[in-house]
């Protein structure tokens, strides 16, 4: 290896580890900072644990394909590794991440629309675990493209119902997690009915004919 190249490698190795904080550290100071992690593609390892403590209070919980989850009272949503070390009854992981299917119009339509986490009227909550089955998983990128926005409309008809509806999509396939994705919703108790209407018609399309597992669970603050 010529002088060169191991100076670069030097540099390349030291650069890193001297100012390269964590993902976690810089999705939190995103957030810090007034920025929304859904704007970004920052992966921020989410831990929703569901037992007697936390924020949120079960309103119902409900199975609707594949096993059911066991009945808590209450749910504790905790961002970054702390969570890992809390126990529940059952904790869910999953880390948000760049998008798969969203192309670039869509993108501009969604960042116009959607509002971040947390907002002081957003006091209704859902936590919706999903997980698709082998044959949606053995289809290509394109294919699963096909069915999510151009057979089934997702992303057209979830518009619709912003910004009423916040939300968040945290992945827990690639982390080895019993459910592929944990869906996060907050809206104010007046937009209710909406979100049903949302789940309806979501759950009518093509793409929820892949879902084999899916558990409801309504919380308020
Ligand atoms: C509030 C309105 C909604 C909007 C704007 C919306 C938007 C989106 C978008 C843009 C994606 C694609 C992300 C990507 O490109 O990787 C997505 C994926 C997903 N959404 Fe929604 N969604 C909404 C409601 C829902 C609801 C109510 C559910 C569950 C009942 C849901 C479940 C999912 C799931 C499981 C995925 C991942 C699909 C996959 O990767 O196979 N969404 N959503």
């Amino acid at each position: 290896m010529s002088r060169a190249s191991v100076t670069v490698l030097r540099g390349f190795s030291r650069q890193r580890s001297r100012w390269r904080p964590s993902v976690v550290e810089r999705a939190r100071a995103r957030i810090a900072a007034g920025g929304n992690v859904l704007d970004v593609p920052e992966p921020l390892l989410v831990s929703f644990v569901g037992g007697s403590q936390g924020r949120w209070t079960v309103d119902r919980m409900t199975t609707i394909t594949g096993p059911g989850l066991p009945e808590v009272e209450r749910l504790a949503v905790l961002e970054g590794r702390d969570g890992q070390a809390t126990s529940g009854v059952w904790t869910l992981r999953g880390v948000t991440s760049n998008e798969r299917y969203v192309e670039r119009r869509e993108r501009v339509a969604l960042v116009e629309r959607q509002q971040g986490l947390d907002r002081a009227d957003a006091t209704c909550a859902a936590l919706i675990p999903i997980t698709k089955n082998l044959a949606w998983w053995e289809l290509t990128q394109d294919e699963r493209r096909q069915i999510l926005e151009a057979r089934s409309r997702h992303i057209a008809i979830g518009l619709e119902y912003l910004p009423g509806v916040s939300r968040r999509l945290h992945h827990g396939r690639d982390l080895g997690e019993e459910f592929d994705f944990l869906t996060w919703f907050e809206y104010p108790p007046d937009h209710t009915t909406a979100f049903e209407d949302l789940l309806a018609r979501l759950r009518a399309t093509e793409e929820w004919s892949y879902v084999e597992r899916e558990v409801d669970i309504r919380l308020a603050r």
